[in-house]
Formats: C-alpha cells, sequence, structure tokens
C-alpha cells in the first residue's frame, strides 16, 4: 500500500473535472494550492475561453494543475488551447484518445489520465500510452460511463496494469478518509473525486444545489439517462429529488428540445445558455429559475457529505484522516517497526507513515 502524491503533485487527490464548470477557476486554484491535482473542467470545443478559463486559474495559483475533456464532444480546439497552455496534464472521459494524441500531449510535456469505467477501456489506454487510469465505479457522481462497482473495478484494474508505471486512481463515492485508505489497500495510488468537493467554498455550483447535497443518503441517488438526452444520451447519477422521482419513467422520446417549458437560465464560461426541463446541466452559481427542478448530479457518497467547507479542509480530512487509519493498522499489525528517518527534504514533507506504509 502506498501513500503520497503521484503524477509530480505532493497529494495523490484529484479533484474531478466537474462540468459544466463547477470545477472552474476558482476550485482548480484551491486544490492545487493545496496540493492536490486540479483538473478545470473545459469548455467545450472553443480554443480562446479555454484559454481565457486557464489564465483565469493561473492567476490564481502558481502550481501546476491540468484539465479535463469529454471525447464524446469534438473538443480539438479545446484540446490544442491545453496543449498551447502546456498544462500539467490532460484527463480524457467518455472515449479513446489514440497514441498519436497521447504522443502529442507528451510532446508538450503533458500527461495524460484516461477515465475508464471498465477493463476493455482500460486496456485500450495502456496501449495508448497514457501516464495515468481512473477507474470510475458505478456509485460515481456525474456521467457514468461503467455498470461495476468500484469495489470489483478496481482491483481488475490494478491486475491490468500490473508492473507499469500507471498509477491507478479511484473513483466513485470516495467521501472520506475511510474511501481514501480503502481505495488504496486495493492497489489504487491516489482518488479522484467529484460529490465532496462541490460542496466546497470554491466550487462553482449553486448555493441551493451545494446545499441539497447536505440532506441526501446514500440510498437517495439514481442512475438515469432522463437529463440532456438532446446532446448526449447517457447515464449519470443524481439526486433522487421530488422532481427527478416524478419524472425518472419517462419515456425514451421525453427530451429536452423545445417542446420543453424553459426551467432557468445560466451562463457557463461566460455564456448565456437557456435551460429547459431535463436539461444536462447542473445549476451555478449564476443560475436562475427553477433550481429544484434542475438535474444535481451526486454520487453515492453524498451520504457522507455533511458540510461545506474549503476545498483545502476537504483535502487535509483527507490525508488527515488517511494518515490516522494508517498509523493505526501499523501500530496494530507492526508494533515493533520503526519509521524510517528522513534523510532528504523531500521525506521532511513525509513522514513515515506517509510513503512507507506497509
Ligand atoms: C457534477 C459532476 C460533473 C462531472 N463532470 C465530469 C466531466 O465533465 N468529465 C469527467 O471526466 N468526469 C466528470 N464527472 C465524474 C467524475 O470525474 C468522477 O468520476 C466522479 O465525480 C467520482 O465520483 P464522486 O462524485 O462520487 O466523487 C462529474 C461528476 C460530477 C459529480
Amino acid at each position: 500500500m502506498e501513500f503520497g502524491g503521484i503524477l509530480g503533485f505532493d497529494i495523490g487527490i484529484i479533484l474531478a473535472p466537474m462540468g459544466a464548470d463547477v470545477s472552474g477557476p476558482e476550485l482548480v486554484a484551491a486544490v492545487a494550492n493545496a496540493g492536490g491535482i486540479g483538473l478545470l473542467a473545459s469548455p467545450v470545443n472553443g480554443y480562446d475561453v479555454t484559454v481565457k478559463a486557464i489564465q483565469e486559474t493561473k492567476k490564481l495559483t502558481k502550481k501546476a494543475f491540468g484539465a479535463g475533456v469529454l471525447l464524446e464532444f469534438d473538443n480539438e480546439r479545446t484540446i490544442k488551447a491545453i496543449f498551447d497552455e502546456k498544462l500539467a496534464c490532460l484527463e480524457v472521459y467518455w472515449g479513446d484518445f489514440p497514441k498519436e494524441m497521447v504522443d502529442e500531449a507528451h510532446k508538450h510535456g503533458i500527461k495524460v489520465i484516461h477515465q475508464i469505467g471498465s477493463v476493455k477501456e482500460a486496456e485500450r489506454a495502456i496501449a495508448a500510452g497514457v501516464d495515468c487510469i481512473i477507474a470510475q465505479g458505478v456509485e460515481a457522481g456525474g456521467h457514468i460511463i461503467g455498470t461495476v462497482s468500484l469495489m470489483a473495478l478496481l482491483p481488475r484494474i490494478v491486475d491490468v496494469v500490473g508492473e507499469r508505471d500507471i498509477p491507478v486512481v479511484a473513483a466513485g463515492s470516495i467521501s472520506d478518509a475511510r474511501g481514501y485508505v480503502a481505495a488504496l489497500a486495493m492497489g489504487a495510488k491516489g482518488i479522484c473525486v467529484g460529490t465532496r468537493f462541490i460542496a466546497t467554498k470554491e466550487a462553482y455550483a449553486n448555493d441551493y444545489y451545494k446545499q441539497q447535497l447536505l440532506h441526501y443518503t446514500e440510498a437517495e441517488t439514481d442512475r438515469t439517462d432522463l437529463y440532456g438526452r438532446l446532446t448526449w444520451r447517457a447515464y449519470v447519477r443524481c439526486l433522487n429529488t421530488p422532481f427527478h422521482q416524478k419524472w425518472r419513467n419517462a419515456p425514451d422520446s421525453i427530451q429536452n428540445d423545445d417542446s420543453q417549458p424553459i426551467i432557468g437560465r445560466t451562463i457557463v464560461y461566460w455564456q448565456e445558455i437557456i435551460l429547459r426541463r431535463f436539461a444536462g446541466q447542473v445549476a451555478n452559481r449564476t443560475t436562475t429559475g427553477q433550481l429544484q427542478d434542475m438535474v444535481m448530479l451526486a454520487g453515492q457518497g453524498v451520504g457522507l457529505v455533511n458540510d461545506i467547507v474549503p476545498a483545502a479542509e476537504v483535502i487535509k480530512r483527507y490525508v488527515e484522516g488517511a494518515k490516522t487509519i494508517i498509523q493505526g493498522l501499523r501500530e496494530k499489525y507492526h508494533p515493533d517497526s520503526t519509521p524510517p528517518t528522513p534523510t532528504t527534504p523531500e521525506d521532511e514533507k513525509w513522514t513515515w507513515v506517509d510513503k512507507f506504509c506497509f
């Protein structure tokens, strides 16, 4: 079991690139400043707007960060902007990222992180030469590409990766330090967190949405394809709100087209958007309208989300909590072992429990 940084970052905790702009500049910078791996939710296929979002982030942090891109859409211009801005890493999701593109990213000094939901996808990502794989379980919030729970998927992906120098990161309902340590015990080198980071001061989500997270439990989410069918018909996990309960069995023909009433307005990355019923967008800070009738993406780990705190505090709780658990395990099972003496400044940063566990 290894505990520590990955991909050159101090801490192996990835902020999921939560769209459309929940993981905006403020949240990404906060996570980066706290030593984690902040991934910006990229604007869809726009060069200038992506550069602008990256520049906004750079104003808030001197630390390295990355961005996430959805391969479901044509995102050539967004990817070019990420390459030109030479971010530390590019996360890709929902599709194949060919070897030529991985090579191109590497030429720009950018590491590629591929989020997958199955062994087959992981095999293709490995063949393409990615630097990191996020294994996403079906309990995750937001879009979910697979159908397998993290507990079953993660060790399989760890086995498929084998001895290769490709850290496997676990995603899906890891909302506190216990989940972090469990993921490490199953062979992950880090975790990718979405839902817990929505309930932070810096997340660009609407306050109403953040507040709702505090009141729902692990039994009150649903896997559904009801939202955003017009642009992207895919499964997401969301809160099972009264609105969702009423419509969750709506027939396939129901979609967020012009026949649906307008339920709100929002601005996403400087662009105004009209929200119709069943739109796929979550409410951000600018959103007005029937907030209770908008999709609220969240993972089953929402039951562990009980407060809205700064992102740095979330990271601290994961790291300190994990250290306490690991230290307890060490004392229980290896009471006579002595911690290695730190010899370099790098070692000083990490006490014995951090890097050298079992
Ligand atoms: C609001 C929201 C939006 C998301 N948007 C994206 C996205 O644009 N790209 C992506 O790779 N993953 C996205 N995800 C999924 C995350 O990458 C990750 O798998 C998930 O958040 C982990 O589960 P958790 O939310 O239970 O922590 C999103 C998740 C949420 C909750």
